[in-house]
């Protein structure tokens, strides 16, 4: 085993040592046998935690950079697209756009589930600003230099009966290494009640970012996946502006607003080639599980209206005091 200390941001930290951190985490199992550790506050699975610490331990944030949150299946891959194409729209036109031959994931990439995983330091520097980043990590648990630097965070939650609905047909998609068949949503039911689940508990998800929004409204921005179905045109002006690159009169007359909303909707990316064939990293879960429904109110069609009303309320009692509250259908 390996013994080197290796820099970090402040800390140094033998591999060893983060092997040795890992086996005291408590564990759990997710619905199909999947480990879980709980590290700083997060379920995370078990191939993502070294990615996760060494995520929090090394990563310097650049004033410049923009880092997307979110809990797994609340609109990640939407919001990825649509930062991308706003933050890069005078470098590509609409029908130039990487996103028309490269993966959302591949442009915008996970910190835990791929920079870090692959690398525990990899190279970001040479990375030209702004550099856009993703993460499931809570607003808690984000490296120092993320919270204290000037960069800026946008969140985007969704209501929790589709993001568990969402995962369940997600994780139901595709076959894990050591992982059972999911036969029943019953399974995923009785473990996010409990709050566990990838990058769970889903409430101290929210109210991490809920609250950091609120208290510094300049920093980070809280979107929600059902508003932006609603009014996408509204809420991309809000991204621009949050992120310092406001659409200029000409842009909204010339009709670029319209132009990235129909680039990055569900039914442009779903129908591309480079989203219907290949897999997340090669060997992760296909393209095009990614892409399902787009749904506001489709965990009707999988929870009963008791399991909907346990959920919410649970839920809700989390979240009491707070002033955040979901739509839940259309
Ligand atoms: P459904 O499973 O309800 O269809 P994530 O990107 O965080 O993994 O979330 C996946 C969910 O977002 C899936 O929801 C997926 O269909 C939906 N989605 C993916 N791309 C989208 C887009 N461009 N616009 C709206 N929803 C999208």
């Amino acid at each position: 085993m390996e013994t080197t200390s290796i820099s970090t941001n402040g800390e140094s930290v033998p591999r060893d040592e983060i092997q040795g951190s890992v086996a005291g985490f408590p564990g759990e199992k997710n619905w199909v046998g999947v480990p879980l550790h709980f590290y700083k506050g997060v379920w995370y699975p078990a191939f993502a935690i070294r990615g996760a610490i060494s995520f929090r331990q090394h990563f310097i944030a650049r004033d410049t950079d923009i880092i997307l949150a979110s809990m797994p299946k609340s609109g990640t891959t939407w919001l990825k697209a649509l930062a991308f194409s706003v933050v890069n729209r005078n470098i590509y036109s609409p029908t130039e756009s990487p996103l028309l031959t490269t993966p959302p994931h591949d442009l915008v990439r996970f910190f835990e589930m791929d920079l870090y995983l692959k690398s525990q330091l990899p190279d970001l520097e040479q990375l030209p600003s702004p550099r856009i980043f993703s993460s499931h990590s809570h607003y808690e648990t984000l490296p120092q230099s993320i919270r204290e630097s000037g960069c800026k965070i946008v969140y985007i939650c969704r209501n929790p009966l589709d993001q568990l609905v969402s995962q369940f047909h997600f994780t139901r998609s595709f076959k894990r290494k050591n992982g059972k068949p999911l036969s029943s949503i019953d399974e995923v039911f009785d473990h996010v009640c409990r709050g566990i689940q990838s990058y769970g508990p889903f409430w101290d998800s929210v109210l991490g970012y809920w609250k950091a929004s609120l208290e510094r409204p300049d920093k980070v921005l809280f979107l929600k996946y059902e508003d932006l179905k609603e009014d996408i045109t509204l809420n991309l002006k809000k991204l621009a502006e949050f992120l310092g690159v406001p659409f200029t009169e000409k842009e909204e007359k010339d009709g670029v607003i319209e132009e990235i909303s129909r680039l990055c909707s569900f039914d442009n990316l779903r129908n591309l080639e480079v989203n219907r064939t290949g897999f997340y990293q090669n060997t992760g879960p296909s393209n095009s599980t990614y892409f399902r429904k787009a749904k506001v109110g489709d965990w009707c069609n999988d929870l009963t209206p008791s399991m909907a009303e346990h959920f919410l309320k649970i839920v809700e009692e989390k979240l009491a005091g707070s002033g955040l509250s979901f739509k839940v259908s259309e």
